[in-house]
């Protein structure tokens, strides 16, 4: 590997930690109480066509929220949550994140 190679490397670990750490989850578990909390369930478990958050990790529900966000297509029923999230900014989507990803854990892991 090159230097170049190593530092490109070394930033881009630092990005992605940081990224998927940056989010607080106090605040996370406010916003989802306020508005996910009634398709997506107490405990992530989801319900009908609602799917469940559990074992989903921060830069997965992060992707996730932006390409809602950008009104980009990932499933049938897509267009239901890009009015939620066309609301997030990148903190709340953060912080949002940081709890889905720490708190819904299924009790096999
Ligand atoms: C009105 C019901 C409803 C509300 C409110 C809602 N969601 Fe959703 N959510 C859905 C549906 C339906 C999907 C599946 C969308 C699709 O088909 O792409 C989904 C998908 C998701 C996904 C992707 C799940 C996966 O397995 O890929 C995440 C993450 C998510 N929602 C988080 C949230 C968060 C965070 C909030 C609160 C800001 C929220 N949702 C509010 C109904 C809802």
């Amino acid at each position: 590997m090159t230097t170049r190679t190593l530092l490109v490397t070394a930033a881009a670990l630092v990005l992605s930690a940081g990224w998927a750490q940056a989010g607080d989850a106090k605040a996370g578990l406010k916003r989802y109480l306020k508005n996910c909390v009634n398709c997506h369930g107490k405990t992530g478990k989801g319900m009908a066509s609602f799917p469940p958050l559990k074992d989903r990790d921060a830069a997965y529900v992060t992707d996730r929220l932006k390409k809602y966000r950008a009104k980009e297509k990932v499933g049938p029923n897509s267009a239901v949550m890009m009015s939620w999230a066309i609301k997030l900014s990148d903190e709340e989507i953060a912080n949002l994140a940081a709890y889905v990803s720490t708190t819904f854990k299924s009790k096999s892991q």
